[in-house]
Order: structure tokens, then sequence, then C-alpha cells
């Protein structure tokens, strides 16, 4: 079966999904969207209101961003995967909970497993510890290379943080053009350590998230 109708069976499984507390205050569940043969997958904490409403990721002012980012560095969203850890919306748009996030995690590992991304791109804190270990910092890994079965992890600042703190808003722009750097150039994977921009360097962005650590996920790999 072909890539595009296993995602779209399994977003039917998502939209109906019962496994945690978040169904019962959903209005849709987000499964995610792009391209089913994406080479790259931006994966970020959860559904807003915006989304909530819609069904569809990354649709809110954080979502505004990220396309303009993307329009920078010359990815067309069309070509990429869009997800995040948890498919419903936390109330509040709280930080999910490890319970939320452990319930929901098969269905991103089935997403991964039949996208079979060369680069997946934690956004933000809760992403970041979900995919790669619960004691990595985002400020610390932001723009570093992750290697794990046989995929690029790329941690980027989650886009409302520039939306936060304005003064970020360079950094983030500078961390997606490493992406598009990745993909254009033929780099050898084991050349590859360090992608971090040579930007000004700025203070502890998530120190508040990071002190939420999620499960590492130790299931796909
Ligand atoms: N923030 C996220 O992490 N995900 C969305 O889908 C929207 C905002």
């Amino acid at each position: 079966m072909d890539k595009a109708r296993l995602l779209e069976e399994l977003a039917a499984e998502i939209r109906v999904c019962p496994l945690c507390r978040l169904c019962e205050t959903r209005t849709h569940a987000v499964p995610g969207e792009g391209n089913a043969t994406a080479r790259i997958m931006f994966v970020g904490e959860g559904p807003g209101e915006k989304e909530d409403l819609e069904g569809r990721p990354f649709v809110g002012a954080a979502g505004q961003l990220l396309n303009t980012l993307l329009e920078q560095a010359g990815i067309a969203r069309d070509d990429v995967f869009i997800t995040n850890i948890v498919k419903c919306r936390p109330p509040g748009n709280r930080v999910p909970l490890i319970d939320e996030v452990e319930a929901c995690n098969d269905y991103l590992m089935a997403q991964i497993a039949i996208i079979e991304p060369k680069i997946i791109c934690p956004l933000g804190s809760p992403a970041l510890k979900t995919l790669l270990g619960p004691d990595l910092k985002i400020t610390q890994a932001r723009c570093k290379v992750f290697r794990k079965s046989g995929i690029l992890f790329i941690p980027l600042y989650h886009p409302a943080a520039a939306l936060h703190r304005k003064e970020l808003m360079s950094t983030v722009q500078a961390d997606i053009m490493v992406l598009k750097e990745l993909i254009d150039r033929e780099i050898r994977e084991d050349e590859i350590t360090d992608l971090t921009p040579k930007v000004p360097p700025v203070c502890d962005a998530s120190a508040e998230a990071d002190e939420n650590p999620a499960p590492a996920n130790l299931s796909l790999f």
C-alpha cells in the first residue's frame, strides 16, 4: 500500500483516538500533514487553539512563522511533513504530560516508519526530549546533528520561542538555514556534527520548558 494511503489510515485512527484524557477536550485531533515521502519531518509539541479548531498542524501564529521560515530557507511546506508529539490540544496550551506523550508515541513512531524521512527536526524542548532523550536541553542541542537508525535529527527552537522573545528571531531564522544547507550540499554523514550558525549567542530561552522533562523515546530506536 502506498505511503499516503497508510498515513491517511493512521490519521483516521488518530481522529477517533481515546487513549488519553486529551480526547475529552479536543475539538479535532491533529494527526499532521504533508508529503508522505518527505525527506524532512518537523515535530512540534502539540496543537494549539487554531490547530484544534481546524484539525491541521501549525496554522496559528507559530505556524505562520514556520511558513515564513521555510519560505526564507527555500523549503516548500508541501515537501515536508509536519506533526506533533501529541495529536490533541493540551488544555490552555500547557506542556503535554508524560503519560499523554507516551499514549501518543506509537502514532508518531508509525508516522516516522511510514515516511522514512532522512531528517527529523524536533521543534522545541518537549519534542527534543521525547525523540532524543530527557536530559537534552534545546539551548545546547539546537542545530546539533544526532544520528539514530539512519535518520539525522536536527533540533531547532520552536518558532513560538521567537514570538515570545523577539531577540531570538535572528537565531531561529539562522538555524533554519542549516537545513537548506544540509539539503543543498552533499555532506558526508560522518562530517556532520555541529551546524550551529555563527550568530550572536543568546541566553536560555527554554529554561522553563527544560524543567518539564518528557520521556526519552526508545521504542523506535
Ligand atoms: N505549536 C505546536 O507545537 N504545534 C502546532 O501544531 C502548533 C503550534
